[in-house]
């Protein structure tokens, strides 16, 4: 049994401790190492409300390489029975009955726990709403920090951009809280701050953070850029959009004056938050952070289904 991960469903970042996670990342290693089948037999079925690439992509392409099979709908939110008016919890109860494991992203936080709350096979949050969490995005970028950086102690970490609804930033900065003397400088316009929840579980943590706007005096110091996109999809208007579209914007100058073996992250899709003459720098790693998630996912879906 290669079962590293003791929960059932993948829910929360806070949930995973130290132990499961150099587990999970040492197996993330040896999948990328050496493919192999373990999930012969085993389906996956994933259904996303909202778009994405990466997320179902990497997690289709992690159960395939593994051996295993894939059910989905394109676009749950309009073909699957959802735009009838089902439930999430009869829509689960019945995946339930076709699949070993269920991937799930929609764009109303909660929904995800709707679905655990009557699942009898384990399922994952690929991402839930803008004031949730996706969890397995702070896997990868966890696991790209330790390849890229060889440490996940003594860290000083920028998170720029959207930080209100940016669900990645909520579920990064718990795992980061896990590991010894890490400050998060948070960077933000007012309107767009972290929320105070995190931050009451940061202070819970004791973890160090600060806040500012000011981009440029916080990146000569730290050793992760985690930049993210102003998320023109969670705004009221395009108008209330248009007032933060462009406010940071890493270009080549930036990037250079980056400490040396500093990195530049960003869970992707970009839009203009990063200019692409910033692509060839040996600081930007966010096409790397992408491949990861591969073989964290592939590490995930066979503990889970081990
Ligand atoms: N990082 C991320 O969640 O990307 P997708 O929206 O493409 O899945």
């Amino acid at each position: 049994m290669l079962q590293y991960v003791s929960m059932k469903h993948i829910l929360d970042s806070q949930s995973f401790d130290r132990a499961e996670l150099a587990a999970l990342f040492d197996a993330a290693d040896r999948l990328m190492a050496e493919p192999a089948s373990p999930l012969k037999g085993k389906v996956m079925a994933t259904m996303f409300y909202e778009p994405s690439t990466r997320t179902r992509l990497s997690f289709e392409a992690a159960m395939l390489r593994l051996g295993g099979e894939v059910i989905s709908t394109e676009n749950a939110s309009e073909f699957s029975s959802a735009a009838k008016g089902e439930t999430i919890e009869d829509t689960t109860r019945v995946i339930s009955r076709y699949a070993d494991v269920l991937v799930i992203r929609h764009p109303v936080e909660g929904t995800v726990a709707k679905a655990v709350s009557v699942a009898t096979i384990p399922v994952i949050n690929a991402g839930d709403g803008g004031g949730g969490q996706h969890p397995t995005q702070s896997l990868l970028d966890l696991y790209t920090i330790h390849r890229e950086i060889g440490r996940l102690d003594n860290l000083k970490v920028a998170m720029v951009g959207d930080l209100k609804y940016g669900r990645t930033i909520r579920s990064l900065a718990p795992m980061l809280s896990k590991y010894k003397n890490n400050t998060i400088h948070f960077v933000s316009p007012v309107g767009l701050r972290a929320d105070d929840n995190l931050k009451k579980y940061l202070n819970k943590k004791r973890v160090k953070y600060t806040e500012t706007e000011n981009l440029a005096a916080v990146v000569p110091k730290v050793d992760v850029l985690y930049q993210t996109r102003i998320q023109r999809e969670r705004f009221s208007s395009n108008d209330e959009y248009l007032k933060y579209k462009g406010v940071y914007v890493i270009d080549r100058a930036m990037a250079n004056s980056m400490k040396k073996g500093a990195i530049i992250m960003h869970p992707l899709p970009r839009v203009d938050e990063i200019l692409p003459e910033v692509d060839s720098s040996p600081h930007a790693k966010y096409f790397e952070q992408a491949g990861y998630g591969l073989y964290v996912r592939m590490a995930l879906l066979e503990s889970l289904l081990s």
